[in-house]
């Protein structure tokens, strides 16, 4: 699909038919989210691939009972050792630079997925300590997102957009012109 369109058309699924995913789409999942920026080229990703039933299910309580979770046939946790952030960046590593470099794998894993004709939720609202406790993870891994992925049992919902024109500043914070003012 061309870059474009695969953005427009990427949107979060919630709802999965049984039907597995393939080992290579997997793959190709995890590989691309891997080329994702990260501050320093630290690269602090630990991606937990749940596929166990009652650990899907353990998972979709510890987000707030959102249990579409619990019907993917993979959920990839992105992670982030913060204190590879942090051996290089202090306290900005820990708190700022690993949770963007988490955020860019997951969001390469969300595109990847649409490419490949699956789809995936990003997941952010559960509870910290729970999911840490589900997948037993250091102190200073933190959890990112939650993606249940799979094929669609739905065409996500199309949610419009803020106009640009709102979001967009030029030269400085509240001088928003129109886009032809960018020429
Ligand atoms: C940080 C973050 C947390 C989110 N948490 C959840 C969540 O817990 N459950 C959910 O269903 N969607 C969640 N979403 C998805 C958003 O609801 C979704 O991206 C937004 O409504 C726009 O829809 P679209 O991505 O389909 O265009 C989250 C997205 C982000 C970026």
């Amino acid at each position: 699909m061309e870059f474009s369109e695969l953005v427009k058309r990427r949107g979060m699924v919630r709802s999965f038919k049984s039907e597995k995913v393939e080992h290579e789409k997997l793959v190709k999942i995890l590989s691309n989210a891997v080329r994702a920026p990260s501050a320093g080229h630290l690269q602090p990703w630990e991606f937990i691939v749940v596929k166990d039933d009652s650990m899907k299910q353990r998972l979709a309580e510890a987000a707030l009972k959102q249990m579409f979770i619990a019907e993917a046939p993979v959920v990839i946790v992105t992670c982030v050792d913060t204190e590879r952030s942090a051996s290089r960046y202090g306290e900005r590593g820990r708190r700022f630079y690993s949770i963007i470099d988490g955020a860019y794998a997951s969001l390469l894993i969300l595109l990847t997925a649409r490419d490949l004709g699956l789809g995936a939720c990003f997941v952010g609202a559960y509870d910290d300590e729970k999911i840490a406790r589900i997948l037993e993870l250091p102190r200073h891994v933190k959890p990112i997102g939650i993606i249940p992925i799979g094929y669609p049992a739905e065409k996500p919902p199309r949610y419009e957009r803020i106009p640009i024109e709102q979001l967009v500043h030029l030269n400085r914070y509240g001088n928003r012109v129109g886009l032809d003012k960018l020429l």
